[in-house]
């Protein structure tokens, strides 16, 4: 087997507001983007990982280049691809920048968030091994606690949505390697997720367990979280 990983890094952090694009803000010393890739620790078998990051940022670019030869040397001859690509102006983009840099020979593609940075290395084999197991597209996914309301343009609520229907999304979503780049290539519009550009395109997709560590670290209380939630494992 071969698994492929396109990180996604190119968003500039516009809601964190710390001036400089996301994945590159320090967590406990060391950057967002590499405390995702130390999430691909115990991914079996060959692997590909291809970084997406802010496009035209030469210095950028070197520190990912960087992160890759720094975390990813412990694969050896199993690493079979390490790149960093330019990204584009939507998270889509970027995802199918990142696909066309993957090796032909991948079976199975994991596309993962470098903003959820403390995603447990068990959610990654997780998913990788139910899309080989299924020949489904994989994504890990929370049940939602707050009771959630439909609302109109002005606020009034209309109903109370049914929440044992209801996942939140996390990452790595996992597919197909042919079939996730398949349903990019047919332009089946911009979905918001990888999952959902996958269905569009006509394929199944699952929802399995995810983990609450696998949070996406979006405002500057989020990176507090990851503050503390990395002291507390190194107890
Ligand atoms: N991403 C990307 N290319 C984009 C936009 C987003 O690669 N054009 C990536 C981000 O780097 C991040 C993931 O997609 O790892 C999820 O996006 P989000 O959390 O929204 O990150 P940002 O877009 O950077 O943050 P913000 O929306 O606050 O600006
Ligand atoms: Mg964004």
């Amino acid at each position: 087997p071969c698994t492929g990983v396109v990180i996604v890094a190119a968003g500039s952090g516009t809601r964190l507001g710390m001036g400089i694009p996301k994945a590159f803000v320090p967590v406990a010393g060391a950057s967002i983007l590499t405390h995702a890739l130390r999430g691909l620790v115990d991914l079996p078998g060959r692997v590909a990982v291809v970084i997406v990051g802010p496009p035209g940022d030469d210095e950028r670019r070197a520190i990912a280049e960087d992160a890759l030869d720094h975390e990813l040397w412990i694969f050896g001859e199993r690493l079979v691809g390490a790149t960093v690509v330019d990204g584009g102006a939507s998270r889509h983009a970027s995802v199918r920048a990142g696909l066309g840099a993957l090796p032909a020979a991948c079976d199975v593609v994991l596309v993962h968030d470098a903003a959820r940075a403390l995603t447990p290395p068990e959610q990654f084999t997780r998913v990788a091994g139910a899309v080989r197991a299924t020949g489904h597209g994989v994504v890990p996914g929370l049940p939602v606690v707050d009771t959630i309301k439909r609302v109109d343009a002005s606020a009034y609520v209309l109903d109370t949505v049914d929440r044992e229907a209801l996942r939140a999304m996390q990452t790595p979503q996992g597919f197909p390697f042919a079939g996730l780049v398949r349903a990019y290539d047919s332009g089946a519009g911009e979905a918001t997720d990888d999952a959902g550009t996958f269905a569009a395109g006509g394929g199944v997709v699952e929802v399995i367990a995810g983990d609450p560590d696998a949070f996406k670290i979006t405002t500057l209380e989020d990176l507090a979280a990851a503050e503390r939630l990395i002291a507390r494992r190194a107890l």
